[in-house]
């Protein structure tokens, strides 16, 4: 197993952004009763914490289905752009959410790249940054922000779903041959590395903090079903061939009830980090 993964590290890195792509596309439907659902007062909270004021002007990158998008413009009775590399998301963006919200198909790097140096208020990306590079795209937000603007960050941290990355780890280590794609994402460990690329950027860090969230799945399988709703196993999902897949998913929630498995279900747990800057 190590080896076939190291291989796999070394030698042909999977396009990540691609399954990662279409795993948010297969789940745009769904996506806000599931993920938006469950982490709603999340994000709520942070942009009450963000406080955008009227008439600022805000980016929103990798915006999926526009929920943040659409608290912003709320609050702001200005036009927020979104961002997203997802049509199937956007599309969702575009039916369900108010006038207010501009939806743009793009990486969020390349976006960032092209537009002019301090021009923008507000840069907020919820749940979206370790798909892309943390600090090119930190640095650029710095680039664009007018001074004294804001840029705010909450995110999946590294080891966010640990058990589940164990149990897949375990499912993969019985028959490695399977292992088609090895993801390789950039999740930031926890807030306290978030303080240091702000600091490295001379964004002055307003806000750090970490947290988890928790839900019980009735079995193993239901527990993957909710990731694979979520997008919280967006990419992963396409670790093997399709053939595979089942007999794969199957094996790994009997391993995920086997280590796991609690009188209520199995708990699955969500660890997040989070963090405000000013330019
Ligand atoms: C977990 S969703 C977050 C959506 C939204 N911000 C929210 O809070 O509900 C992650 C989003 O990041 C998008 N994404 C991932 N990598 C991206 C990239 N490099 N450029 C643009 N969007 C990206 C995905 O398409 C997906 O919509």
């Amino acid at each position: 197993m190590m080896g076939r993964t190291a291989s796999l590290f070394l030698l042909k890195p999977a396009d990540c952004s691609g399954l990662v792509n279409k795993s948010y596309d297969r789940i745009s439907g769904t996506y806000d009763d599931t993920w938006t659902c469950h982490m709603r007062d999340l994000t709520e909270s942070f942009i009450r914490r963000l406080d955008p004021r009227p008439g600022d002007v805000c980016v929103d990158l990798a915006c999926g289905t526009g929920f943040a998008t659409n608290l912003i413009t709320e609050k702001t009775q200005n036009t927020v752009v979104g961002v997203d590399r997802s049509e199937g998301m956007l599309a969702q963006g575009r039916t369900h959410r108010g006038d207010h919200c501009r939806f743009v198909r793009a990486d969020i790097l390349e976006y960032l790249k092209e537009q002019d140096s301090s021009s923008i208020d507000i840069v907020t990306c919820c749940w979206g940054l370790g798909y892309s590079k943390p600090f090119a795209v930190l640095r650029q937000i710095k680039r664009i922000l007018k001074p004294a603007g804001k840029v705010a960050i909450i995110d999946n941290s590294l080891f966010s779903l640990r058990e589940i990355l164990y149990c897949s780890f375990l499912a993969f280590a019985e028959q490695p041959e399977k292992l088609r794609h090895l993801m390789r994402f950039q999740f930031l460990p926890g807030s306290r590395t978030l303080g240091v690329i702000f600091r490295l950027l001379k964004i002055k860090p307003v806000y750090l903090a970490d947290g988890s969230r928790s839900y019980t799945a009735a079995s193993g399988a239901a527990a993957i079903d909710r990731l694979r709703a979520t997008g919280a196993a967006a990419g992963f999902e396409y670790a093997c061939a399709e053939d595979d897949a089942e007999q794969i998913f199957q094996r790994f929630a009997e391993i995920l009830e086997e280590k796991y498995l609690t009188a209520n279900g199995v708990v699955v747990t969500h660890r997040y980090l989070a963090g405000i800057g000013h330019k």
